[in-house]
């Protein structure tokens, strides 16, 4: 189990040799900016056995899907003069967790309508592709899923998921706006609270762990529309990295994990995604 969200200073820009760039096999040159999917590009990926994506708010940002630190259209930062990080902290739950289902309610309702974009779209299909293929993301919006991937390592929870408080039932609530506050538990008819992912708490059981082996095992890492700053999620293309993966960045615009990337792809998702898997002529 792991402490959420943190920002350690071990894991950040930390320039031991151990994170060197690795030679490419193919014409690549380490830490390369580019706003196209190359055929060399296209080579690594076509050649790659194992490969592992983590996520972040910008794959969703041209559903419309406001984000959360930039490089999107919108930006959640407050709601009713809080800021996100009081909104969504485990400290406002213990105290009023009223006010935590309002927020989260309100989040609901911007996601109604929302449908996937050629980013997840892309991504389902990437995992069809590959025998080995791992999605981890950091979005609670169930976009991947509505995509048509099969397995997603959801490190955040899910908004349109409940989890009772007494007996610890999650089930599916999908109710927009919710009519009684909190919902009761199908089960027990006990409080339930949102299943997600609040600041101050940890990841859900086991999770991290199956992201973190396979950031390990892949030959390949492609880290997508995040700002790579929230903890432990950043630390997995590091651990990537370290254990001798290609890392590919796909991004509006340069993070904090760009020093560490083989490729940083500037542009959105949902144009360079499906390059990868474009017809080759
Ligand atoms: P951020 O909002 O921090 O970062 C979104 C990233 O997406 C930025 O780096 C943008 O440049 C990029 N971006 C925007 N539009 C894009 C597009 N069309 N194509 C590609 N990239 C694009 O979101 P996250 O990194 O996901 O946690 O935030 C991590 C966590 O912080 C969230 O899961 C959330 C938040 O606190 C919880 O709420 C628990």
């Amino acid at each position: 189990m792991r402490e959420f969200p943190v920002h350690p200073s071990e894991y950040r820009y930390n320039t031991s040799p151990v994170f060197s760039m690795g030679v490419f096999p193919v014409r690549i040159r380490s830490g390369m900016i580019l706003n196209e999917v190359t055929d060399e590009l296209i080579h690594l990926f076509d050649s790659a056995r194992s490969v592992a994506v983590l996520t972040g708010a910008g794959v969703s940002a041209e559903s419309g899907v406001p984000t959360f630190r930039g490089g999107g259209d919108t930006e959640i930062w407050t709601w009713r003069g809080k800021h996100i990080t009081e909104l969504s902290s485990a400290e406002l739950m213990a105290t009023d967790p009223k006010l935590v289902w309002e927020w989260f309610d309100y989040r609901r309702g911007m996601l109604t309508e929302v449908k996937p974009n050629p980013a997840h779209v892309a991504l389902a299909q990437w995992e069809r592709m590959f025998e080995d293929f791992t999605l981890i993301t950091q979005n609670i919006d169930d976009l991947h899923r509505m995509a048509g991937s099969l397995n997603v390592l959801e490190l955040h929870g899910n908004i349109w998921r409940a989890r009772c408080l007494r007996c610890l039932s999650t089930f599916e609530a999908r109710e927009c706006p919710i009519e009684q506050n909190p919902p009761l538990c199908l089960a027990c008819s006990g409080p339930a609270r949102p299943d997600v992912v609040l600041f101050g708490e940890m990841l859900p059981e086991g999770i991290f762990e199956k992201a973190e082996t396979a950031a390990s095992r892949c030959d390949l890492f492609f880290v997508i529309g995040t700002s790579a700053v929230v903890y432990p999620a950043a630390s997995l293309p590091i651990a990537a990295k370290q254990s001798g993966a290609k890392l590919i960045e796909v991004n509006a615009e340069r993070t904090d994990i760009s020093f560490l990337a083989d490729v940083t792809l500037l542009g959105k998702a949902g144009e360079l995604l499906p390059q990868f898997i474009k017809v080759r002529g």
